[in-house]
């Protein structure tokens, strides 16, 4: 079977409904289909300053999602990052033929750093893309299901694959982003001109997976709309609407354009305890068995502790292979 490669950031308690639909749906849709790895990339979250009691509690609380969410723990690699000492290693060596210009033109770090400013983030921030490129190529991954602001990275990670393979011989495979159509982005339920973030500065737009039932339905409830009183999706004049017709797109299967048929003439209030509804339907269990799962965190330890060998295996060999084309064996 073709390899499937993705991952999260542990970088909050919870993860946030953006992440539920651009990323852990669309996995656990896909994962019967592939060879399917799963990472928690810690690596990456401390790119931005970190408490080392909270991140290690922020790895098993994401691991206990992914398998709440629906991933099978028994068929798929569910591992963390830093246990497997390959990602660093190839992201130096990616790095070397990486442009800085190239590395500059990432809009995920402009974006990152347009409020404090370049000085005050880390390298580590700015080459956080090439260790991506190093976590997909280890894996010889065919596809990355991402949400759509990923794209961009694993664009860089086909151009440094094939950059690689013209300079140093076959080495990697080039990997394609799966991105869905509908809830490819999710946006913020209280400025839905941005997208739902961690690190927005208010979480009353945010909808945690681990919130209790009771507060996400008072979010959904409480979203920004519009005045014109019509349920149809328009990006550019209904921010507020078009973002939840795509949250309960995706939490019902029914497209747009048959929710937009559906709710026409009925008003936001109908139509937002439905999304409500939807998502809480959905969510609740997934909360519960999460709380479930890290009630025996050894339990966590040991699945992840076995995974990382298996993943081990796959990265050491690639990390070899790619060590020798560049003459460094
Ligand atoms: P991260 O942790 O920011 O987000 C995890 C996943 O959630 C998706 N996502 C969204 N999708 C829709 N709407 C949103 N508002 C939204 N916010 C986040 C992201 O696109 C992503 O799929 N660099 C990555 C993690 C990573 C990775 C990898 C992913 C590291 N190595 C290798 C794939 C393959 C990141 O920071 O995602």
């Amino acid at each position: 079977q073709p390899r499937l490669y993705s991952g999260i950031q542990p970088s909050s308690g919870s993860l946030h409904l953006g992440n539920y639909i651009g990323a852990l749906q669309q996995w656990r849709a896909m994962q019967g289909d592939f060879d399917a790895f799963f990472s928690i990339v810690d690596l990456h979250a401390i790119t931005v300053p970190q408490q080392p009691e909270v991140l290690r509690e922020q790895v098993r609380t994401l691991a206990a999602q992914y398998i709440a969410g629906g991933i099978d723990p028994d068929r798929a690699c569910l591992y963390v990052q830093s246990h497997v000492s390959a990602h660093a290693q190839l992201a130096w060596l990616l790095g070397t033929i990486t442009g800085f210009g190239e590395a500059s033109r990432m809009t995920q770090f402009k974006d990152k750093t347009a409020k404090g400013g370049q000085e005050a983030a880390s390298v580590g921030l700015f080459t956080y893309p090439i260790l991506m490129a190093a976590d997909i190529l280890l894996y010889d991954t065919a596809v990355v299901p991402v949400g759509d602001d990923q794209k961009q990275h694993v664009e860089l990670t086909r151009d440094l694959a094939e950059r690689f393979n013209k300079r140093f011989g076959q080495t990697f495979r080039a990997p394609k982003p799966v991105i869905r159509a509908d809830g490819a982005r999710i946006y913020d339920l209280q400025s839905p001109e941005s997208k739902m973030s961690k690190s927005a500065d208010n979480d009353k737009g945010i909808v945690w997976l681990l919130d209790d039932p009771a507060k996400t339905a008072k979010k959904i409830r409480s979203a920004v709309t519009d005045t014109d009183g019509a349920i149809r999706a328009d990006r550019a004049e209904k921010p507020g609407v078009t973002n939840l017709l795509g949250i309960l797109s995706a939490f019902t299967g029914s497209p747009v354009a048959t929710l937009e048929a559906e709710f026409s003439g009925q008003g936001y209030g109908v139509f937002k305890t439905a999304v409500a509804d939807a998502v809480v339907a959905e969510l609740a269990p997934v909360r519960e068995r999460t709380l479930e799962l890290l009630a025996d965190p050894a339990e966590l330890d040991r699945l992840l502790a076995a995974n990382a060998e298996r993943a081990a295996e796959v990265a050491d060999a690639t990390l070899g292979r790619a060590l020798e084309a560049m003459g460094l064996r």
